[in-house]
């Protein structure tokens, strides 16, 4: 049987959407936007983004549709805030620490990093399969068709089932 595979996202500006989109369309999966229940637009959104990044606050998710631990493999894709996860997607991982089995992670980000943000995810939950970092700049130029290509074939070498090994019988 086929893996199934669950993309889970969230985007306040559109970037991560786009990424999200884009391996979606080359996997075929199931996509999950996250959202939350409080304003993230202008300066007041992005001054309670920035508190509870730095904080480390939950936020308040709106209704989920699907169930992770439906999946063999859930793709968790965030925009990076104060070199960390966004707080809707440190909520959703918080709450389903325990329904993943495999799992993977992709950011964007301003500047070239993510790596706290797939350290905090990786604490959650043991490894990750494969992971992706794109800045802004990449995404708004066009240019992550080769990275994201990567990744998706990460994805696939990561939940491709491990090969029997051969025994040989005698007698
Ligand atoms: C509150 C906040 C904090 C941010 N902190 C960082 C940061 O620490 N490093 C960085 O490279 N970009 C940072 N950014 C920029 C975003 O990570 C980047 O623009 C991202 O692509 C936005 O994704 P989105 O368009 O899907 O919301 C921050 C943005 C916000 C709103």
């Amino acid at each position: 049987m086929a893996n199934r595979i669950l993309l889970v996202y969230f985007s306040r500006t559109g970037h991560t959407r786009k990424v999200a989109m884009d391996i979606a369309s080359a996997l075929g999966c199931d996509v999950e936007e996250i959202r939350d229940r409080v304003g993230r637009g202008g300066l007041v959104g992005y001054a309670r983004s920035s508190l509870e990044a730095i904080a480390r606050f939950d936020t308040l998710l709106a209704q989920t549709r699907h169930d992770p631990a439906d999946y063999d493999l859930v793709v968790v894709g965030t925009p990076i805030w104060f070199w960390s996860l966004s707080s809707p997607v440190r909520t959703w991982a918080r709450r389903h620490r325990d329904d993943l089995r495999k799992v993977a992670f992709f950011c964007t980000c301003g500047s070239p990093g993510g790596q706290r943000a797939l350290a905090e995810l990786e604490a959650l939950y043991g490894s990750t399969v494969a992971s992706l970092a794109l800045t802004d700049r990449e995404i708004d130029a066009g240019q992550i068709g080769s990275k994201v290509a990567t990744f998706v074939e990460g994805l696939a070498a990561g939940t491709r089932p491990r090969a029997r090994t051969a025994t040989t019988a005698r007698g």
